[in-house]
């Protein structure tokens, strides 16, 4: 079978990370999944220690038989485990798990709760770079002003920013200062965990260009440059789907109409004493 390939974006930082990867929350013992996507060309996989996904997403590795090399494989450390020894901790669990030597990118999943210093966290971030653990390291959920933070803190330069993005969410501020660091923004629920697809604005751009509301989400978020959206699937007819996004384009006045969706409501993910106060 000939898989697509997928172009990549590049952080300021040197990271390569493919504009469309794999989500793999709430899929639990998702090895057939995984093996599934490796086989019908994702190369980017999303997980993470708090999805209890890791250890399918490494045996689908090992079953797909694709070079390790070949994918770019992420991971979280979860806000549990903030204090450094902890931290170290969560890594080595969450390798044993994916049963690799490496992940691609780290991520510290939410920012810093209990008084844990940001410096503590991100200097152990950093060491798991030095340590070879991960190639590259990068945060997620945090607003603007803990991404300066954590990047005026971090010995090791940061890659990403993951956060939520689809058209119910404006996220303007943050990606045009992700753009003016060099982070590569990873957009998680790009697909608004399916809130989109009873959306009439939505439908009708997908009639026009005679493509699904999925491939319209995913081509909205990619055409804006420098975001790599993760949708989730089990369904591989899904899965080759959300591939086939780089044969068409949106016009401006389709971008425009998508963006117009944003609302105030619009966010999914916010965990009450987790979540930052956001751009
Ligand atoms: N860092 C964080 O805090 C954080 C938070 C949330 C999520 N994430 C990451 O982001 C990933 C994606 O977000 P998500 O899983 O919440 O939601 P999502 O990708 O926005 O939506 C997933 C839903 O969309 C459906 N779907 C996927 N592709 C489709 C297609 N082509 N056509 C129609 N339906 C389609 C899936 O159903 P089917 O299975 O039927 O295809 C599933 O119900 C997660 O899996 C996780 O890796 C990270």
């Amino acid at each position: 079978m000939t898989t697509p390939s997928i172009p990549t974006l590049s952080s300021a930082s040197g990271a390569k990370i493919p504009v469309i990867g794999f989500g793999t929350s709430q899929l639990g013992d998702c090895a057939d999944i995984v093996a599934t996507a490796l086989r019908l060309g994702y190369r980017h996989i999303d997980t993470a220690w708090k999805y209890g996904s890791e250890k399918g997403v490494g045996q689908g590795i090992k079953a797909a038989g694709v070079p390790r090399e070949e994918i770019f494989l992420v991971t979280k450390v979860s806000h549990e485990y903030l204090k450094a020894g902890d931290f170290a901790r969560s890594v080595d669990e969450s390798l044993r798990n994916l049963q690799v030597d490496y992940v691609d990118m780290l991520h510290i999943h939410w920012p810093t709760v209990d008084n844990i210093p940001l410096a503590e966290t991100v200097g152990a971030l950093a060491k798991a770079k030095r340590d070879g653990l991960t190639r590259h390291i990068g945060v997620a959920n945090f607003n603007v002003a803990l991404v300066e933070e954590a990047m005026r803190l971090c010995p090791e330069p940061l890659a990403t920013l993951q956060a939520e993005y689809h058209p119910y969410l404006d996220q303007s501020r943050v990606l045009e200062f992700c753009q003016r660091v060099g982070l590569v923004f990873t957009a998680y629920c790009p697909l608004g965990r399916g809130k989109l697809f009873k959306d009439p604005v939505m439908a009708e751009i997908a009639r026009a260009k005679g493509r699904t509301i999925a491939q319209v989400a995913l081509r909205w978020q990619i055409q804006q440059g420098n975001i790599a959206p993760i949708p989730r699937s089990s369904d591989a007819a899904h899965m080759v789907e959300s591939l086939a996004v780089f044969d068409f384009a949106l016009t401006d006045d389709e971008m425009r109409r998508i963006h117009g969706l944003a609302r105030p409501d619009g966010r999914i993910a916010n965990p009450e004493g987790r979540a930052p106060a956001w751009d």
